[in-house]
């Protein structure tokens, strides 16, 4: 094998690395009440004091197995341009199921829904859903 086929082997897997490693989906927003939720019930001292958490999609539920996990999300667009912030992340904690919050998602159906205050680090908060990329942290 030549250096060169060597090369294109090493540059694919790097590729194919960095995209394994993160996953493509969709993020809308929600608002209060918060309480109670499907992973805490009551327990409001789950929640981070930042409020950067979000309630999971049925892809990542997991049977509940997704409540406490972390998330570095990232906007990487949406059906108006300029509604992602550019080079923005932002890490949020799973405290309840989408499909049964108490305050209903601004679009239905998405990988995970951000709190207002998350979703704003990352995009413009007038849109009701976003594309993104996510990694549990
Ligand atoms: C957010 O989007 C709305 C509606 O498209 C627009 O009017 C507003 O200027 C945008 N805000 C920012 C900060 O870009």
């Amino acid at each position: 094998m030549s250096c060169f086929q060597h090369l294109i082997i090493i540059l694919f897997s790097s590729l194919f690395l960095h995209f394994s490693q993160a996953d493509v989906g969709t993020a809308s927003h929600y608002g209060p009440p918060f309480l109670p939720t499907e992973c805490f019930g009551e327990g409001a001292s789950q929640f981070p004091s930042t409020n950067m958490f979000g309630s999971a999609g049925e892809g990542i539920w997991n049977n509940g197995a997704a409540c406490g996990r972390v998330y570095e999300v990232r906007c990487i667009s949406a059906a108006v341009p300029r509604t992602c912030i550019p080079g923005q992340a932002v890490q949020i904690k799973i405290v309840d199921r989408a499909q049964s919050s108490v305050s209903r998602p601004s679009t239905d159906d998405t990988s995970m829904v951000l709190s207002i205050t998350a979703f704003q680090v990352i995009a413009n908060v007038s849109s009701p859903l976003i594309n993104i990329e996510f990694q549990q942290v």
